[in-house]
């Protein structure tokens, strides 16, 4: 039987590149170069599948390429904002994508961020390794108090939950949420979770708010000018959904104005690119979208792609199918 043709278009964990390599008449991407946009283009002309990641822009004008021959795209990646997902339904392309294996590690870099900005850990190595450190001092460092404060999660999906879980079961936290969907009351109970009626309820009482809700036309700048007047002076905003759920513009003149007491970020809204002030100002910790940066977690996205794939073409139900 012939395999079916994959593209593959960043480089892999190696054991997924093998497993790649066994089941299909794939092209890796040895360099790890991003495509170009008329590469993404070629790629669909000349593949039944192909496997990109968050940074592919596959736009409405790439899936309408002529002579595409492409039937799948099966994302590594559970975010799918990157792909024109009502374009590709419309041309009947099948889209998968790789939620659940990344949710602990996403939730792991979230309590990362929220500890490292609320206890000043990222000025205080930058101060030892600069060789600045001169002793313990009773007003050295001063941060913020995590255990018992209030963190109101925005989106309560699997992700929202499992950093209520790390905040209320290891930091005895306060957790407040706000979701557009109804949230089964069994899981609201295990993390004593008080579901608030507004985002703006949200800001105005949580010490730190949380956004893990994905990105869509909605999310949008979710977290604007106003939003960030109504927070605390004394609260924390922590994202490690996608970077344009945040105006990036108003968060860096809340943190000028000092109107929040600082971020903590994996994502912005266009990577690599940062404004200035995120990489520099000292109350914000800024990494480089590391959420799923594990290497089980990063073969578990590779085999759950895989999986979806295999499906695809033995043309039974695809596990974890977007369109
Ligand atoms: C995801 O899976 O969406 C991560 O952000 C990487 O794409």
């Amino acid at each position: 039987m012939t395999k079916p043709v994959a593209i593959v278009t960043r480089k892999w964990p190696k054991e997924n590149e093998d497993r790649l390599k066994e089941l299909f008449d794939v092209t890796l991407n040895e360099s790890d170069k991003p495509f170009t946009a008329d590469e993404l283009k070629s790629a669909l002309q000349n593949c039944d599948v192909l496997m990109p990641t968050v940074t592919d822009k596959i736009t409405a004008d790439i899936l309408s390429v002529e002579n595409r021959r492409a039937k799948m795209i099966g994302n590594f990646g559970v975010g799918f904002n990157h792909i024109d997902i009502a374009k590709a339904k419309e041309l009947g392309i099948t889209v998968s994508n790789t939620p659940s294996v990344l949710t602990d590690c996403t939730a792991d870099i979230a309590m990362s961020l929220l500890l490292m900005a609320a206890r000043r850990v990222g000025e205080g190595e930058r101060e030892l390794r600069a060789e600045n450190w001169t002793g313990w001092r009773p007003t050295h460092l001063l941060g913020t108090k995590v255990t018992g404060k209030k963190l109101g999660i925005i989106g309560f999906g699997r992700i929202g939950q499992a950093v209520a879980k790390r905040a209320h079961f290891g930091f005895d936290m306060d957790i407040l949420y706000w979701d557009p969907y109804d949230i089964p009351s069994d899981v609201t109970k295990k993390f004593s979770a008080t579901k608030l009626d507004t985002i703006e309820d949200i800001c105005e009482e949580s010490d730190f708010v949380s956004i893990n809700c994905p990105a869509t036309k909605e999310t949008l700048h979710l977290m604007n000018e106003e939003r960030f007047k109504l927070m605390k002076k004394t609260a924390f905003v922590i994202n490690t959904a996608r970077g344009d759920i945040i105006d990036e513009k108003a968060l860096v003149q809340a943190l000028v104005n000092k109107e929040i007491a600082g971020a903590g970020l994996d994502v912005f809204e266009t990577e690599p690119n940062l404004p200035n002030e995120l990489k520099t100002m000292e109350n914000v910790v800024s990494f480089p979208h590391l959420g799923s940066a594990t290497i089980e977690t990063r073969l578990a996205m590779g085999n759950t792609a895989i999986e979806n794939t295999l499906a695809f073409f033995a043309g039974t139900d695809l596990p974890n199918k977007v369109v």
